[in-house]
C-alpha cells in the first residue's frame, strides 16, 4: 500500500480522515478512550514534522445529518491539543468559505480539526457535491480511519475522486498488514476465537473463516444457540432459535474441513445478569431450567488455552462472556492475560474484545489490537471495504 512515506507533504494541505468516533465520559463530556485518537499519532507528526498543514476530518457518534451539540468534536480537539502539547483549532464546520480560509491559513506544520462531518447529511449520502467541497481542502488525501472504511461515505469513499493525491496513513497501512498477517497468509496453525451475544451478527464471519482456520472457539452468549443445536438444555439463557440450523450447518461445514471446533464444556450461571448475582459453575448438560448462562467455566479456559497454546497465530473477536458485569468477566480475562502472555501472532478486533484486552491490562503485550469494529468484521467476512477499494483506486490512477 502506497503510505505517506511515498509523498512529498511539505508546504501542501494534507486532508487526513482519521476516526475520532472515541467513547465520551457521560458526566464531564471528556474523551473516555483516546486509543483512536492515540493510533493516529505517527501519520499526525510526520505531516506535521515534514511542513504539511494536517487538516484532520472525522465522524463522531450518528447525528443523522444534523447539528447535535452533544457530538461536537469540541472535546477531541481539547483532547488532541493536550496530547501535542499545542493549540489545535476546531473549525466551525466541515466545509464553505470561513472553513477553507482557516485551512489556507495553516502556518507549515500547523494542525487543524474539521467539525463532524456527519452534521452534513450528504456525508453518509456519499454526494458528489460534498465530496468535491471536502476535496477542495486537500492537496493530498490521506485515508487513516480503516474503522470507517467499509462505509461509502463522501470523505471515505466520494473524496478519492477528486483529489489529486491520495495516500494510506500508517494506522491504515497496519491494519492491512495485521490483517494479511493473520487471516490471509497466517503462520500455522491458525485459531478464530469468536464470541459476543449473537450469532446472527457473526455468519459471515464464520462462513468465511472455517475454511481457512484450523481451531475455532466459540463462546459468548452466541455459543447458546449451537449448545442448543446440538441437543443440550439452555434454560433461561439468550438463545436465537431461529438460527439453530444455521448453526448446524456451520458445525458440519467445520467438520468437513477438518476444523478442531471447540464450544463451552462448563459454563457460568446464574438466575439473571445482575451485578454480583449468585452465580456457579455446571457442567454444560446440567444448566438449570431457571437460570441463564453468562460466562463459561474454568475446564473451558482450561481447555480453550491449551487448544491455543499449540497456535502461531490466534485472532479473537467478541467476549466469552458478559464481561462487564461481574462476575462474568473471568472467562474474558483469563483468555485476554493467555494472549498477553503468547508467543504467537494475536490479533484482537471488535470494540468489546479490545476493551476487555485493555481492562484486562494486556493491550500493549498482544501483537495488535485493531481500532475497527464494524470494519473489522467486514474485513474478516471475506468483504473488501469501499474506503480501501477507493483508495487503492485513487492511488491507481496516479
Ligand atoms: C465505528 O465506531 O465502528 C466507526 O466509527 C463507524 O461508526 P458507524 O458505525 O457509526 O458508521
Amino acid at each position: 500500500m502506497k503510505t505517506l512515506d511515498h509523498v512529498n507533504v511539505s508546504g501542501k494541505r494534507v486532508f487526513i480522515r482519521v476516526d475520532f468516533n472515541v467513547p465520551l465520559d457521560k458526566k464531564d463530556g471528556r474523551v473516555a478512550d483516546d486509543a483512536r485518537i492515540q493510533a493516529i499519532l505517527p501519520t499526525l507528526r510526520r505531516v506535521m514534522d515534514s511542513g504539511g498543514k494536517a487538516v484532520l476530518a472525522s465522524h463522531l457518534g450518528r447525528p443523522k445529518g444534523k447539528v447535535v451539540p452533544e457530538m461536537s468534536l469540541a472535546p477531541v480537539a481539547r483532547h488532541l491539543a493536550g496530547i501535542l502539547g499545542k493549540d489545535v483549532p476546531l473549525a466551525p464546520d466541515c466545509i464553505g468559505a470561513t472553513v477553507r480560509s482557516m485551512v489556507d491559513a495553516l502556518p507549515k506544520g500547523g494542525v487543524i480539526l474539521l467539525e463532524n462531518l456527519r452534521f452534513h447529511p450528504e456525508e453518509e449520502k456519499n454526494d458528489p457535491d460534498f465530496s468535491k467541497e471536502l476535496a477542495s481542502l486537500a492537496d493530498v488525501y490521506v485515508n487513516d480511519a480503516f474503522a470507517v472504511s467499509h462505509r461509502a461515505h463522501a470523505s471515505v469513499h466520494g473524496i478519492t475522486r477528486f483529489v489529486p493525491v491520495c495516500a494510506a496513513g500508517y494506522q491504515m497501512a497496519k491494519e492491512v498488514e495485521y490483517f494479511k498477517k493473520s487471516i490471509e497468509n497466517p503462520k500455522r496453525p491458525l485459531a478464530v476465537v469468536i464470541g459476543g451475544a449473537k450469532v446472527s451478527t457473526k455468519i459471515g464471519v464464520l462462513e468465511n473463516l472455517i475454511p481457512r482456520v484450523d481451531v475455532l472457539i466459540i463462546g459468548g452468549a452466541m455459543a447458546n444457540t449451537f449448545l442448543k443445536a446440538q441437543g443440550y438444555r439452555v434454560g433461561r439463557s439468550m438463545v436465537e432459535d431461529d438460527f439453530i440450523p444455521k448453526a448446524l450447518e456451520l458445525l458440519k461445514l467445520a467438520e468437513d474441513k477438518n476444523v478442531r471446533v471447540l464450544l463451552p464444556v462448563d459454563v457460568v450461571v446464574a438466575p439473571d445478569m445482575a451485578s454480583g448475582a449468585q452465580a456457579r459453575v455446571v457442567d454444560v448438560a446440567a444448566v438449570p431450567e431457571d437460570a441463564g448462562i453468562f460466562d463459561v467455566g474454568h475446564r473451558t479456559v482450561q481447555a480453550v488455552t491449551e487448544a491455543l497454546s499449540g497456535c502461531a497465530t490466534i485472532v479473537w473477536n467478541g467476549p466469552l462472556g458478559a464481561f462487564e458485569t461481574p462476575p462474568f468477566e473471568k472467562a474474558t480475562f483469563a483468555l485476554a492475560a493467555f494472549l498477553g502472555s503468547s508467543t504467537a501472532l494475536t490479533v484482537i478486533g471488535g470494540g468489546d474484545s479490545a476493551s476487555a484486552v485493555k481492562k484486562a491490562g494486556m493491550d500493549h503485550k498482544v501483537s495488535y489490537v485493531s481500532t475497527g469494529g464494524g470494519a473489522f468484521l467486514e474485513m474478516m467476512e471475506g468483504k473488501s471495504l469501499p474506503g480501501i477499494e477507493a483508495l487503492e483506486a485513487c492511488m491507481g490512477k496516479e
